[in-house]
């Protein structure tokens, strides 16, 4: 394929933009069009599971030319083709030679038959695994599988990082009123044995299962708090024998977990085609599953479903995560927007933004192309956020009056799981959420400002408004299968931008030199290795001897 900005379809949008599009005024967008929001937002229905998701991207700088042309540079970029391409289970990660088939994993009505890239069916193991998730699931849950005194199991703890950590992280925390008498889940990800310690003072060696959670399990932090979670467990069970009832792993490296001494019982597997961001719908969610009980679970798993069938079999234009994606890459690579807000108005949400941060940044943070050569244009923005209404008192500031463009998602269930002062809460955090994407869209010219100030101080107080959103509202509360498709959204809109932008989502050897360096580092701090053997700029060796000299006064 010709560079992505030699492309007829870049070009057209390019000159789209320069004559029409930096110019859009979103008011007058809505006063020429009265169905303007009927036409550009879409519900997402899932009967199977319940779930409605209407998603209103009609605030957005954008008329039909601009959508015509948005679709016709994902024709252009193979789009649709790269996704048929993953769902057929083709190696698209190439540079690790992996299909990318988490859409495997929640197959739980069997609507597709998966294969990986030799072609062996992987349906039948991804069944066994999870037949084997839901037996520890329940036997947790039930007080069967019990800890080394005899006692009901009360609490996981899961060790691990990244997409070992993150995904199970999220959804235990906003399934929490899925809970019922189900085991708490505690997630250890840092190294920094802070993290491990105020974790271990909360919980009973007697009643706690510890899952070691890592796709490779050669993660240096997994391995460091699993070992050391391993070390003041066995100071209270005493006989290494009672290890088996209490740690499980979940990994691809059968080896490695047996060498660190689990049960081979209490191993589950999953697959290298499963990205570990992407890997909270394997065995990676087996935290999920003892928290909130295996059925919600598999409800996460078919409202995930749900979204793949949308986003494989729905024209491009009508398209969700496609229509998300092309407005990522519109003010990402013509505005110029840096980054992108994520803004969920549910307490339970709160984990989402940071999850996502590791979804977008680790997929499309890349500047090489497939070609293996260095791109021309943006790829992936900053992703981040925080939970409304607490954002609205922090940085909000910044979005309505400050120089940049932070384009911005709203996210939130309808109906709250807690309704509490008669539903007074939710009607408050609701009407926020209507209200911010309205006052970023509005603004407020100088005349107003004028009306109820000085004129020197009324700049201060005026907002230029014209700021583009999208508003994700869960039609109920926020379900398992709310969630999933929520997710799997997400997830698709990642796809569809790292295949227009020409890059490998499903790679991320970005994160490989600092870990090289770091184990460098630790060799030099423990002095197996004498300052100055390792070749360092001044500025690190200064730092590094610094910190030495300091650990070896006792410190
Ligand atoms: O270092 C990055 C990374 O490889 C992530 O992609 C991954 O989610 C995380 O580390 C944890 O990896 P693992 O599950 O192999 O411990």
């Amino acid at each position: 394929m010709a560079s992505l900005t030699e492309l007829p379809a870049w070009k057209a949008l390019q000159q789209h933009y320069d004559s029409q599009g930096k110019a859009l005024k979103l008011a007058d967008l809505f006063a020429a069009d009265a169905t303007r929001f009927q036409r550009y937002s879409s519900e997402f229905k899932d009967a199977a599971t319940d779930t409605t998701l209407l998603v209103d991207y009609s605030k957005n700088l954008v008329t039909d030319e601009t959508l015509d042309l948005l679709v016709q540079l994902a024709e252009a970029t193979g789009v649709a083709s790269l996704r048929d391409s993953m769902f057929n289970g083709d190696p698209i990660n190439f540079t690790e030679h992996r299909s990318v088939l988490h859409v495997a994993l929640r197959n739980v009505s069997g609507w597709r038959a998966f294969k990986d890239a030799s072609g062996q069916s992987v349906d039948g193991e991804v069944r066994d695994v999870l037949g084997q998730m839901k037996r520890c699931a329940d036997a947790i849950r039930e007080g069967v599988w019990t800890g080394y005194t005899g006692k009901r199991i009360t609490d996981v703890v899961n060790i691990g990082i990244g997409g070992s950590d993150l995904g199970p992280a999220m959804v235990c925390q906003a399934l929490t009123p899925y809970q019922g008498t189900g085991p708490n889940a505690h997630f250890v990800s840092n190294v920094d044995g802070t993290h491990l310690a105020e974790v271990l003072k909360r919980v009973n060696p007697e009643t706690t299962v510890f899952i070691v959670a890592s796709k490779t399990f050669t993660t240096i932090e997994t391995i460091r708090n699993a070992n050391s979670a391993k070390a003041w467990f066995l100071t209270q069970a005493s006989d290494p024998a009672h290890v088996a009832k209490h740690f499980i792993a979940l990994s691809t490296n059968l080896k490695a977990t047996g060498e660190f001494g689990i049960a081979p019982e209490n191993v589950f597997r999953f697959w290298d085609w499963v990205g570990g961001r992407y890997s909270l719908w394997s065995a990676i969610g087996l935290s999920i599953a003892i928290h909130v009980g295996f059925e919600h679970f598999e409800a996460l798993l078919r409202g995930a479903e749900a979204m793949d069938r949308h986003f494989a079999e729905t024209p491009l234009r009508e398209n969700l995560p496609v229509l998300l994606g092309l407005l990522g890459v519109w003010y990402g690579d013509f505005f110029g927007a840096a980054t992108h807000a994520v803004l969920p108005y549910d307490q339970y949400l709160g984990r989402l933004p940071a999850y996502l941060q590791q979804a977008d940044m680790e997929s499309n943070g890349k500047y090489v192309t497939r070609n293996g050569e260095r791109v021309n244009y943006a790829t992936g923005p900053v992703l981040w956020g925080e939970p409304g209404t607490n954002g609205q008192h922090a940085f909000y500031q910044l979005i309505h009056q400050g120089t940049r463009l932070v384009p911005c998602d709203f996210i939130a269930p309808l109906r709250t799981h807690n309704p509490i002062a008669n539903n007074a809460h939710h009607e408050i955090l609701l009407a926020n959420l209507l209200a911010q994407p309205e006052a970023l869209m509005r603004g407020k010219p100088l005349e107003a400002a004028l009306a109820e100030t000085p004129a020197d101080l009324a700049p201060h107080r005026v907002f230029e408004g014209n700021r583009p959103t999208n508003t994700l509202l869960v039609r109920g509360a926020l379900t398992p299968a709310a969630l999933g498709a929520l997710i799997a959204l997400y997830e698709h809109k990642i796809f569809v931008q790292g295949a227009i932008w020409q890059i490998n989502s499903y790679d991320q050897w970005g994160v490989e030199l600092g870990k090289v360096l770091a184990k460098n580092v630790l060799g030099e701090l423990r002095g197996e290795v004498p300052l100055g053997e390792r070749e360092h700029d001044a500025s690190t060796a200064g730092l590094v001897a610094y910190a030495k000299g300091f650990l070896e006064q006792g410190h």
